[in-house]
């Protein structure tokens, strides 16, 4: 039984920028402040809470950006990776434009001030009434998944009377090596064309009335850890962009998506600025610019979920469980990929680790944040925190059970603010009738 005297844990709390260039600005507040701050944080808004700090988000757009060295380039925030308003604002007042996967975020995009020629909008199913509005709208770039869609895009910009600016999304047949799951630029993925498809669906696009194409796009897959797959990516789209060009089909901007990791376990990750480097060594020849679209590396790591321990059981002889208040419903991650987050108690007990698995409260038993887990000791009240739940975190929240959507807080410096408030269950239930 954990019962020892409890202390502010000094390792507690530090969202770090893995290998970035540019510090955040708030790494320079002593850990056992910000802990400090994370307990004022959850008396007042209560647990489970997520809690963003602005200036990790800050310092990783300025990583991203500096490296492209003044080679022309746009970053597109995937929005998929969160998208609450504040969080896509403070993108948008950076500087950044916007990677919108369905129509509700390019509506998000828009309400957080980004232009339609701001916004790249990607789908692997597009309906009739998301094409329409895109082409309306006058997107940057709408992302062709297929000829059919091509088909379906034309035919509303006809009607429409515009020409639509296109970007075809191919697919390279190359393995991101990341988990299944989150794998998307294999054939056997849904995701795009083969890429060997391509210039003649160029050249199909090119001879539409409705359509302008501009740009090639490729996403291979997201939480990717090592440089190569995304070099042979870029490769294979410089290379493609240059047999356009040979036929007279210019295009203006290569779509090199998503993808970067980010280290939840401390282990090596790609480098974002010799990520970004690698793309502009690619891309130079072509003088084409440069557009990416990353989500995880801007948000993941600003992000971290504080709930409250609600039991600690041992089953005779077998496990040790830790209950807290959060679980999947807050963060599918473990859930969904078997991903893996830090986990540690915000303030320290005197007393031995041991051997626990980290559940939350959902009648799942997939609903496990960490399995045989060495832990510090733990007592029911006390607060823990999930590190790295920026990106994918909230955006992938759910209401199972009736669990109400949990509050999300913005710490900006020494201010910090409610940025979602925690959903009422007459919210949760307003759409219903008896
Ligand atoms: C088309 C597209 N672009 C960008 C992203 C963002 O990926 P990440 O958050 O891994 O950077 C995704 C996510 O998988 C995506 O599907």
């Amino acid at each position: 039984m954990a019962n020892g005297r409890l202390r502010v844990a000094p390792e507690s709390y530090h969202p770090t920028i893995e290998s970035g260039d540019v510090a955040p600005t708030a790494s320079s507040t002593a850990p056992h402040a910000r802990a400090a701050r994370l307990q004022d944080i959850a008396s007042a808004v209560g647990t489970p809470c997520y809690v963003y700090d602005a200036a990790v988000i800050r310092a990783a757009y300025a990583t991203l950006d500096a490296a492209f060295g003044g080679y022309p380039h746009a970053i597109h925030y995937a929005l998929k990776a969160n998208s609450s308003l504040a969080i896509v604002r403070l993108l948008q007042a950076l500087g950044s434009q916007a990677d919108a996967n369905s129509l509700g975020e390019v509506d998000v995009a828009l309400r957080c001030g980004f232009r339609p020629d701001q916004i790249v909008f990607t789908g692997v199913g597009k309906s009739a009434a998301e094409i329409d509005r895109a082409v309306s709208l006058g997107l940057l770039a709408i992302n062709v998944e297929s000829p059919g869609e091509l088909d379906r895009i034309d035919q509303r910009a006809v009607a429409q009377g515009v020409r639509a600016r296109v970007a075809l999304r191919v697919n390279p047949d190359i393995d991101a090596k990341s988990h299944p799951h989150i794998s998307t630029g294999l054939r056997s993925n849904k995701f795009g064309v083969p890429i060997d498809e391509a210039p003649a669906l160029f050249r199909e696009m090119a001879a539409r009335r409705g359509l302008q194409p501009v740009g090639a796009h490729v996403h291979i897959g997201s939480q990717i850890t090592t440089l190569d797959p995304l070099r042979q990516a870029a490769e294979a789209v410089v290379a493609l962009a240059h047999a356009l060009a040979d036929e007279g089909i210019a295009l203006q901007h290569l779509d090199m998506g998503g993808g970067l990791g980010i280290s939840y376990d401390g282990s090596p990750v790609v480098d974002p600025s010799e990520y970004v480097r690698t793309l502009v060594a690619a891309t130079r020849n072509s003088g084409l610019q440069v557009a990416i679209e990353p989500g995880r590396v801007l948000v993941g790591p600003a992000g971290v979920l504080v709930t409250t321990v609600v039991d600690v059981k041992q089953f005779p002889g077998a496990k040790r469980f830790v209950v807290v208040d959060a679980g999947m419903t807050e963060l599918m991650r473990p859930a969904l990929y078997n991903a893996y987050h830090r986990i540690e108690p915000l303030a320290r007990r005197d007393g031995d680790e041991s051997v626990v698995d980290i559940v939350g409260p959902i009648c799942e038993s997939t609903d496990a944040y960490a399995r045989d887990r060495a832990f510090p000791p733990v007592a029911v009240g006390d607060l823990v925190v999930v590190h790295d739940v920026g990106a994918y975190g909230a955006a992938m929240a759910h209401t199972y059970l009736r669990r109400p959507l949990a509050p999300e807080v913005l710490i900006d410096g020494d201010e910090w603010r409610l940025i979602r408030r925690r959903q009422t269950l007459d919210e949760l239930l307003a759409l219903e009738t008896e």
